[in-house]
């Protein structure tokens, strides 16, 4: 199957840009949703991780325009001065606050003048013209992603500010414990990558082939109640179980539990979108950082799998339950903020890879042992900012998305990276073996 026909489907080059069309104001309600709050709320640094959200949203329109009015369209820059403040490599985020950014009203404004050009462009295009930001509409696909991705960012800034109200309490389905909790993946070479993706980031190409000794994996990511075993038991006292450079990080930080915890007595307690709430004990663990995961797994006489490990449990499908766009809600994963926490351990059997591997996709970014490295045969596309001025051994791997992460910004190709003391992103792990 060539890329086109992957994404186009039967529905042809109209279908596809109907369906662009309507990512597009979906993203865009979503982006709005976030950044629907008082003038202080979204010019105000919340944490010096994250930027102003004003930023975020301001962003996302000058990403937009950059790549599909001015690299397809041609069109002349709109507001050529603004370009370099939300450059993300010119100005750190803690220093975006101080920056004369677009204000909120100023900003919407400028987002949508974008958008109005950019689906006049859509309108236009050729979307079988072998260019390849235009081919299969790819272009399109890198600022629906791009927008999805800063929309989970924003999450993760509205949850340091504690502000409620994004709470979403959809309906989830109830865990079930495993009967087996390890699955043993066996021995073998296996595709990593892929090279027919058509909408896949240049860092998840090309497909390669690739030679793993057999080992085995968790079912499930690990649970709150599995990791307050840790806790309990002294984890976070006990050097023997950490590198000495997470150790340095936890003690001089003060780091005792996953960030939003607080104990009472003998209850924990977590804070979710300003809600305090119990600790509960099913849900995956979330907001921990790589060397507390790391940490977790020496202490339960495991490791974390490595990325080629975590995409081989998944079976070689864009999803692990098969090719099927995981649009529909509810049925094989929890993804796109459908409620605003992880689904309890056992939740979707219908989401499973074929070795019987569940929800490696959806409810927490998992980190992996893995450096954020290029596949053998990397070329860079469109742009070295994405992925290539990252690459190395400072930023470890996470896969398989998150409860926040949109459905169509995430696949088991897809490659997320951080550094290893992030702790405000919706992450948490499994844990792997080596088998004879
Ligand atoms: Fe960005």
């Amino acid at each position: 199957m060539t890329d086109l026909d992957a994404v186009l489907g039967n529905a042809g080059p109209t279908g596809l840009k109907e369906r662009i069309a309507a990512e597009l104001a979906a993203v865009r309600e979503r982006s709005l949703a976030y950044t629907d709050a008082d003038d202080d709320m979204l010019v105000r640094q919340h944490s010096p991780l994250m930027s102003p959200l004003v930023w975020d949203l301001a962003h996302v329109g000058n990403y937009e325009e950059l790549w599909v009015l001015r690299e397809v369209g041609g069109i002349e820059p709109l507001r050529p001065e603004i370009d370099h403040l939300y450059d993300a490599f010119k100005h750190p985020r803690k220093d975006r606050p101080s920056l004369p950014l677009l204000g909120p009203a100023e900003a919407r404004k400028y987002i949508s003048g974008v958008r109005g050009r950019v689906l006049d462009v859509l309108d236009q295009v050729d979307l079988t013209d072998p260019d390849p930001l235009r081919a299969a509409g790819y272009v399109f696909g890198l600022v629906l992603q791009h927008e999805h991705q800063h929309d989970e960012t924003m999450l993760a800034t509205l949850q340091l500010s504690r502000r409620p109200g994004l709470v979403r309490d959809g309906e989830l389905p109830p865990g079930r414990p495993a009967a087996e909790p390890e699955v043993h993946i066996p021995a073998g070479v296996f595709t990593m990558g892929t090279d027919t993706v058509a909408w896949a980031y240049d860092n998840e190409r090309p497909a390669h082939r690739l030679y793993l000794p057999g080992y085995a994996i968790d079912r499930h990511p690990v649970t709150n109640g599995a990791y307050l075993e840790f806790v309990e038991d002294g984890g976070y006292r006990d050097p023997r179980w950490w590198l000495p450079q997470g150790w340095e990080w936890a003690e001089r930080n003060g780091v005792e539990a996953p960030l939003f915890w607080t104990r009472d007595g003998d209850t924990w307690w977590r804070v979710r979108f300003g809600r305090e709430e119990p600790v509960p004990p099913d849900e995956p663990v979330q907001h921990v950082s790589w060397y507390e995961a790391d940490a977790y797994a020496r202490w339960a006489g495991k490791r974390l799998p490595t990325e080629a490990e975590w995409e081989k449990a998944c079976g070689g499908r864009r999803y692990p339950w098969g090719e099927a766009d995981p649009g529909h809600l509810g049925r094989w994963a929890n993804l796109g903020h459908r409620a605003a926490r992880p689904a309890a351990a056992g939740a979707y059997p219908d989401g499973a890879s074929p070795y019987g591997v569940e929800q490696l996709v959806g409810d927490v970014w998992e980190w992996t042992d893995s450096w954020f490295q290029p596949y053998p045969g990397y070329r860079c596309f469109p742009y070295e900012e994405y992925s290539k001025v990252f690459f190395g051994d400072t930023y470890r791997v996470l896969r398989g998305g998150s409860w926040a992460t949109h459905p169509s910004a995430v696949r088991t190709t897809f490659r997320n990276w951080d550094y290893p003391i992030r702790r405000q992103i919706f992450a948490g792990f499994r844990c792997a073996r080596s088998e004879e």
